[in-house]
């Protein structure tokens, strides 16, 4: 069985970080809602337990609660921030709801450790670590001594050794805490006794063993999108089950320029499987015609992409088993809002009624996307596939804007082609998260040759995010704009005038539609 540590959520925002920092240290963990039956981590066994952070309470009777048998399982936890508060007010302790703002702290907050404790122990006496509160502990419960302090906080840390139970209330996951990342380790290690095997080699070779005895001598059908997620799937179960693996990919020709034969030749050459791709460009564009609503033309291609992919594989693949690149961050509980409301596993709504496979494999189900893309390279995909920029799943339909035509989409392709060859050459491409052209839709005047002309305006956009929720918008460096304007006017047939966007998130989004 591998070694497990439970990521409790009680509905606090660095919950992943707090799981990926657990697996940065090769310890496999999972995050579970706080409405997981104490049955449930019985049967886990799991090496410890740590409690997130929330928004709430523990005086409202509305905040979550956990019931204090988890303290007596002997695993050992680690509370961070209203994890922490939920601990001491369980077993005892007193939390003080703060009326008012003079205890609260945000942000930074100079912090003295006690290195007697296994946490501290590899730390300096003094540091900063990053606290978000409002409550605080006034008092540790009986068994427990206070191992860290603030100017503002009583208990800015608690341990009670021979339990094995400990809390902090600053946040040791996020990068500004000093030495944030030494006291997760000291957990893990000297607290729990984690051994720290979780490492994708051993990922790659367990799954790939497991999928084999899944499958047997049967076959599996794999819907290939291109994206780093299904690509690395189709990476992993080709090694497990080579050609019994069929990838379908439907090319419905609104794709970046040579993508759809970039995808086929990287797992025709590369990779051993049946591999069927369906060109379907005409089809789309002529359901498309005419049509210049986003929301309209979004839904068509959603339909009509759904319509093309389970006719075939109801035509020639309707059995064995079906497998997609679920990852992670796809299928977590949030403890947030209403904890009962398990968010729905995408493969249930998309495969239909009428075509029962055996079984569905997800073999990416329990990482994270960073650890998908170190699988990828492990496998030998190329990094430019593994390392991908999003793209949005009705392609370049969204990008052009008003009617979709083939013209219009070699056009819009060209663009980008060149948008992506100058960022590569001039290095500025690692500076950014996102960079794509957009068609407006928008016809200027210029005068090329002497001669009037009358043609398409070409966005750019560019943005810098780490999650995508909000985005600044990139600032390129003048020379490099001046040589995209200059090359995407004279490369690109029906385009005289180039234009940057300058809109973050918000108020605009990364997308025009
Ligand atoms: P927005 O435009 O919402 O985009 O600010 C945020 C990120 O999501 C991508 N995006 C999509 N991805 N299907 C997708 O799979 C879509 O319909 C879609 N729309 C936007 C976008 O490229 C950006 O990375």
């Amino acid at each position: 069985m591998k070694e497990t540590v439970i990521v409790l959520d009680f509905g606090g925002q660095y919950n992943q970080l707090i799981a990926r920092r657990v697996r940065e240290c090769n310890v496999y963990c999972e995050i579970l809602p706080y409405t997981v039956k104490p049955e449930k981590i019985r049967e886990i066994a799991p090496k410890g337990i740590i409690f997130t952070g929330g928004p709430n309470s523990v005086y409202d009777p509305a905040s979550p609660h956990y019931p204090p048998e988890i303290f007596e399982l002997g695993i050992p936890i680690l509370g961070i921030c209203y994890g922490c508060q939920l601990m001491a007010y369980s077993l005892g302790g007193n939390v003080i709801s703060a009326t008012d703002n003079s205890v609260s702290e945000y942000g930074k907050a100079e912090t003295d450790y006690n290195n007697d404790c296994v946490i501290f122990k590899s730390l300096p006496g003094h540091g900063v670590s990053w606290m978000s509160h409002r409550d605080y502990i006034d008092r540790v419960p009986d068994g427990f001594r206070v191992t860290a302090t603030t100017a503002n906080c009583p208990v800015a840390a608690m341990a009670n050794d021979e339990k094995k139970l400990y809390g902090v209330q600053f946040h040791p996951e996020v990068n500004h805490t000093e030495g944030g990342r030494e006291m997760l380790r000291s957990f893990l290690f000297d607290v729990c006794g984690c051994k720290g095997e979780w490492k994708m080699d051993s990922f790659i070779e367990d799954t790939v063993a497991q999928i084999k005895a899944q499958v047997g001598d049967r076959g599996v059908v794999l819907g290939l999108s291109g994206g780093v997620d299904s690509s690395v799937a189709a990476a992993l179960l080709s090694r497990a089950v080579g050609r019994q693996l069929t990838c379908v990919f439907v090319d419905q020709g609104l794709m970046r320029k040579n993508e759809g034969d970039f995808v086929e030749n990287t797992f025709t050459k590369l990779f051993d499987m049946n591999f069927v791709r369906i060109n379907c460009q005409e089809e789309f564009l002529s359901k498309l015609k005419g049509v210049c609503d986003p929301e309209e033309k979004r839904n068509i291609i959603g339909t009509e992409f759904y319509n093309v992919f389970w006719n075939k594989i109801r035509d020639s693949y309707g059995s064995g088993f079906f497998a997609q690149g679920t990852i992670y961050p796809d299928r977590i509980e949030s403890g947030k809002g209403d904890a009962a409301k398990i968010k729905t596993h995408h493969n249930q709504v998309g495969v239909p009624k009428d075509i029962k496979f055996e079984g569905i494999i997800e073999p990416l189900k329990d990482l994270f996307k960073d650890e998908v893309r170190a699988v990828g390279e492990k496998l030998g995909l190329p990094r430019e596939l593994v390392w991908r920029q999003p793209f949005p799943g009705p392609g370049l339909g969204v990008r052009v804007i008003g009617e979709i035509t083939a013209e219009r989409v070699k056009t819009l392709q060209e663009a980008d082609a060149i948008l992506r060859d100058e960022m590569e050459k001039c290095g500025y491409a690692k500076e950014l998260s996102q960079f794509f052209v957009v068609l407006p839709g928008v016809k200027t005047v210029g005068v090329m040759g002497d001669a009037r002309t009358y043609d398409e305006l070409v966005a750019i956009r560019a943005v810098t995010t780490d999650d995508f929720m909000t985005a600044d918008w990139a600032k390129i460096p003048y020379d490099i704009l001046g040589r995209l304007s200059n090359r995407i006017i004279n490369e690109c047939e029906h385009v005289n005038r180039v234009v940057y966007d300058i809109t973050s998130k918000p108020p605009g989004t990364v997308e025009w539609e």
